[in-house]
């Protein structure tokens, strides 16, 4: 009785990517990309297996970006806390950069994309670090889709380091207090020159940023799903993005609508 008196759901319709390009594309899409080692655990796998697999995932998420334009794409890959880990987690972890862009690094030449990095690079091991900077390097004069990996990233980190620079450029005169101001704190973080992000997306189920973009986030749509990252399709994507478009971005003035 008290069922039928519910309002009938929306059609569970699969939203297309003809719908999708029909509206305005974010230009930036952040992701925290969660779940790997929840994946590999339901399969009797060891961790490792679920990296794995999530990187074949950033491949076609890349790509799938590229395809519908969209200008930015931040990729949530290794977070200072995360050497928390097990040694041998973290060793597998600082091996998928090689293999990812030694396979991968040819097709984003030739697809105009662009790789960047934001996170304290120096204190990844030599070879990841030689494996990304050659990356970035290869690409550098690419002007497609902007792929940044934030690896060994943390915000906070981020927001520290930046209040000491401009402490520091105070001190040296090059800086008065006056001239500090929001913009000119954005240019002082590791994402400087990149648009703050539109649409952040987390997989996995929870809700929260783990230490991610906090200053870049503050008016980005958050879109949270319980696919664990090895699993995420172009098609929940693609759903994402249309949540996105049904929004009403106000920034806290009235509705544009
Ligand atoms: C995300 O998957 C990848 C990294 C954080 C490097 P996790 O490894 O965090 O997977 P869960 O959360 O344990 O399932
Ligand atoms: C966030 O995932 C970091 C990355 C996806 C790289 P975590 O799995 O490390 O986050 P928590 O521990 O669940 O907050
Ligand atoms: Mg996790």
């Amino acid at each position: 009785m008290f069922n039928k008196m519910r309002k009938t759901k929306e059609k569970d319709v699969p939203v297309t990517k003809e719908e999708v390009l029909r509206h305005p594309m974010p230009n930036h899409v952040a992701i925290i990309m969660d779940g790997n080692g929840r994946w590999a655990k339901k399969r009797a796998l060891p961790r490792a297996a679920g990296h794995y697999e999530g990187m074949q995932v950033v491949r076609k998420i890349t790509r799938f970006a590229n395809e519908l334009g969209i200008q930015i794409l931040s990729l949530y890959a290794f977070s200072t806390e995360n050497w928390k880990r097990p040694k041998s987690e973290v060793d597998y972890l600082m091996k998928l950069p090689e293999q990812f862009l030694t396979t991968f690094l040819p097709e984003l030449v030739a697809e105009n994309v662009k790789v960047q990095v934001i996170g304290h690079t120096e204190a990844l091991p030599d070879h990841t670090r030689r494996a990304v900077e050659k990356a970035v390097e290869e690409t550098s004069g690419n002007t497609g889709l902007v792929l940044n990996f934030a690896l060994n990233y943390g915000s906070r980190a981020e927001i520290t380091a930046a209040v000491k620079q401009i402490a520091k450029d105070v001190e040296r005169g090059m800086l008065a207090p006056e001239d500090i101001t929001e913009p000119l704190i954005s240019s002082y973080l590791m994402t400087s020159g990149l648009a703050d992000p539109d649409l952040l997306i987390r997989t996995s189920g929870e809700i929260r940023l783990s230490n991610f973009m906090l200053w870049q986030l503050a008016y980005t749509e958050l879109w949270f799903t319980d696919v664990l990252w090895p699993d995420f399709t172009e098609q929940h994507f693609l759903e994402a993005i249309a949540a996105y478009q049904r929004r009403d971005r106000r920034f806290g003035g009235v509705s544009a609508r």
